[in-house]
């Protein structure tokens, strides 16, 4: 009974991922037009607290290392050298600053230093063992856009 069980259990996981994989969009299929991604990455609606804790998290979003939030003003050091994004979901829609997270050499231009963070274009010599991976999952940008939508002054 408790094999058949965990067995079941392990199927249903396996087709849950499955399901979740699915419907992700690849990094290579990601189509930024105007500026913007119109589609959500995964279907599924981003959570703005996991947001901000991706945003804040150094080996995630690492996004304060150049970006100042005031509401997260009291968590850690915050960076001067890009603008601050309070006021972010006044300057751009959903759809554009999912297309700033997912690549901002598309977005902005080759030049810029913000990283794509769902994007395998990252440069030369990347370590084997990145090759082929993105900075962030397809759902922790949608839950870091899904933050920035709330950064309204
Ligand atoms: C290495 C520095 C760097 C990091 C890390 C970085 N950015 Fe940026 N970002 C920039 C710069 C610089 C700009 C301004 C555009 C330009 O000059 O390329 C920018 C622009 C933006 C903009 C548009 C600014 C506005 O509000 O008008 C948003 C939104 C943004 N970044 C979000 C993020 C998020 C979210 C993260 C983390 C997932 C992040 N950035 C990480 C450097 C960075």
């Amino acid at each position: 009974m408790g094999r058949t069980l965990t067995a079941i259990v392990a199927i249903a996981a396996c087709a849950g991922a499955g399901l979740a994989q699915a419907a992700e969009v690849a990094p290579a299929d990601v189509r930024i037009e105007d500026m913007a991604v119109k589609e959500s990455l995964t279907g599924v609606p981003g959570n703005p607290e996991e947001g901000a804790k991706t945003l804040a998290n150094r080996s995630l979003g690492n996004c304060l290392a150049c970006h100042a939030v005031t509401a997260l003003s009291q968590e850690q050091f915050h960076g001067d050298v890009a603008p601050s994004l309070d006021g972010a979901a006044d300057r751009w829609s959903e759809e554009e600053l999912r297309a700033i997270v997912v690549d901002a050499k598309q977005a902005f231009s080759d030049e810029t230093m913000m990283p794509g963070f769902y994007s395998l274009n990252v440069g030369i010599n990347v370590r084997k063992d990145l090759v082929g991976k993105t900075i962030l999952t397809a759902q922790q940008v949608e839950d870091v856009v899904a933050y920035l939508a709330t950064l309204k002054e």
